[in-house]
């Protein structure tokens, strides 16, 4: 492994281990790896897509009160470690870029290694791996998982129909699509299984 990526990814662990919001350094990993997954069929800088993906949390807004901040120290850490300066622009507008920001992100995914980063980000709150960060962020976010009481629709179930069973059409690139469409209908499948066995009258 290059050794800058080696040392982001400390950065990054010591940074993310207390994380318990869905952000944790586990879905850094597999976003990296995800990314380095599609990179070999998509193409694309492989070094700058994996840094990218790394950094593509770290001045989230849900993680940090500063987000100008959190990107100033990511462009110091890359500046420290004698990265170009047309680089570290280009890595701070990837990180910008990837971010879902609800759907209304204004910055849009145009390389091929901002789309990369994204569909892998994006493949990562879907599927078994995205039910588990699904329900782990609502009920960090004190959020009923089901409507038990059929009063409230702000559930985690609910963000199932805003937000993660849209992804699949959202994907980026040919790849991307296609390991979507696993993770997709597993979603799917775990909803209507959900459901049958919520109309089991004991
Ligand atoms: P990402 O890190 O993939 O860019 P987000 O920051 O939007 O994604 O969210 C992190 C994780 O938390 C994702 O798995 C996402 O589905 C989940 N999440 C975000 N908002 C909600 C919500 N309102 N209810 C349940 N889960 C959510
Ligand atoms: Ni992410």
């Amino acid at each position: 492994m290059n050794s800058i990526i080696a040392k982001a990814e400390a950065w990054m662990e010591d940074v993310f281990s207390s994380e318990n919001t869905g952000h944790d350094f586990e879905h850094l990993k597999r976003v990296v790896e995800t990314a380095t997954r599609i990179q070999a069929t998509e193409g694309g800088d492989l070094f700058f897509i994996q840094l990218a993906a790394l950094f593509h949390d770290y001045p989230d807004e849900k993680l940090t009160h500063d987000t100008n901040q959190a990107k100033g120290e990511l462009r110091k850490w890359m500046k420290d470690e004698k990265l170009e300066e047309p680089f570290i622009q280009k890595i701070l507008r990837a990180v910008d870029a990837v971010s879902y920001k609800n759907g209304k992100n204004k910055i849009q995914a145009q390389s091929i290694e901002e789309k990369i980063i994204q569909d892998a980000d994006r493949l990562d709150a879907m599927g078994a791996i995205g039910i588990v960060r699904a329900f782990t962020y609502g009920a960090s976010q004190k959020r009923q998982p089901l409507d038990y009481l059929k009063v409230n629709s702000d559930t985690t179930l609910q963000h199932f129909d805003d937000k993660l069973l849209h992804l699949k059409k959202l994907m980026q690139t040919e790849t991307g699509r296609k390991l979507a469409e696993k993770r997709h209908d597993f979603m799917l499948l775990f909803i209507e299984e959900l459901k049958n066995e919520q109309a089991i009258k004991s």
